[in-house]
């Protein structure tokens, strides 16, 4: 499809129009909690809550019932209703609460369309229908509807088309509950050392629009919900990308992973989750003692050449 196709197809959104505006007062709000400050609670481990991020889904709750009656809503902070409909709103309220906690600018509200026919089992997916996700940081709104494109604040947005991971550049995450259980460490060195590098910018819906938009060519990570990635994964796969499991298969909902790509550096990546799962071929870097030993080598070698200029 040719840029004037995309354009005149993407103004022909269904949902996005209204998701988007409830996105943007959600941000609004967002921005507002974040210039004045909030006290941090914690849900677990190092999992934190704000008022930011129970206010914040109270307003979209509130929003998407006036707006869409009858659809479902599944919220990270707690929000359950109408799930036995044909369509249902994925809410994160807050993507990216440690951030923002902490007073670093990177988080953004995620709303993503599910159309669920009637007949749907409660454990299948249905079909991603829309997608919003808006940073009210940097005033930048992703929207997508399945078979309509994507756009970023409006022009039609395509992921990037470098097709090697050497040249790429990724972003990961890592769980904030059960920390010790998660070997994404030991992928985050080996993506590391044979691409451009390895973002770990604390919002996955981010991460998952930067894909879209050709900032970043792939991410990944372990352990995620449906409300972190709903929207991002329709983003990415109508500006062009691919999102699977590590071993490349259909992505579920429910999935304890997920890759989503550029889809030219795709099976390149799958292949090394393979070879990792499998123990093969990890590149060898310095343990802190053998770095540690080789240092004091090295500055005994330079004290005596010291000693003997003396
Ligand atoms: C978190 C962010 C983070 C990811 C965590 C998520 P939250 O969501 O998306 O990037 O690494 O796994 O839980 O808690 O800030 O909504
Ligand atoms: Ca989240
Ligand atoms: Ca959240």
């Amino acid at each position: 499809m040719n840029e004037a196709a995309r354009a005149a197809k993407t103004q022909d959104f269904v949902y996005v129009p209204k998701a988007a505006e409830i996105a943007r007062e959600a941000g609004t709000r967002l921005r507002e909690y974040f210039a004045q400050g909030v006290e941090t609670e914690y849900k677990g481990d190092v999992d934190l809550v704000t008022v930011a991020d129970r206010t914040v889904e109270k307003l979209i709750r509130t929003r998407l019932s006036e707006t869409f009656p009858e659809h479902g809503i599944y919220g990270e902070e707690g929000t359950r209703e109408r799930l036995e409909g044909e369509f249902r709103w994925y809410v994160d309220p807050l993507d990216g609460t440690t951030n923002f906690a902490h007073g670093f600018p990177q988080f953004c509200v995620s709303i993503g369309l599910e159309h669920r026919p009637a007949g749907t089992k409660p454990e299948l997916d249905g079909t991603l229908a829309a997608a919003v996700i808006y940073d009210p940081m940097r005033d930048e709104l992703f929207t997508a509807e399945r078979g309509r494109g994507a756009t970023l604040n409006g022009k039609p947005m395509r992921v990037s088309r470098i097709g090697q991971l050497a040249e790429a550049l990724l972003a990961t995450g890592f769980p904030s509950r059960k920390r010790h259980a998660s070997p994404n460490i030991h992928f985050y060195q080996e993506f590391t050392l044979r691409s451009h590098g390895v973002r770990r910018a604390g919002s996955a819906a981010l991460d998952l629009a930067y894909v879209a938009c050709g900032r970043l060519e792939a991410f990944w990570e372990f352990n995620l919900n449906p409300w972190d990635t709903a929207a991002g994964i329709l983003l990415v796969e109508e500006a062009g990308g691919r999102v699977t499991d590590f071993a490349g298969a259909h992505f579920k909902m429910k999935s304890d992973e997920i890759l989503a790509s550029n889809g030219l550096i795709h099976d390149e990546l799958v292949e090394l989750f393979e070879d990792m799962f499998a123990g093969r071929d990890l590149t060898p870097i310095l343990t802190p003692q053998e770095f540690a030993k080789a240092r004091a080598v090295r500055q005994g070698n330079e004290g005596a050449r010291d000693q003997g200029n003396k």
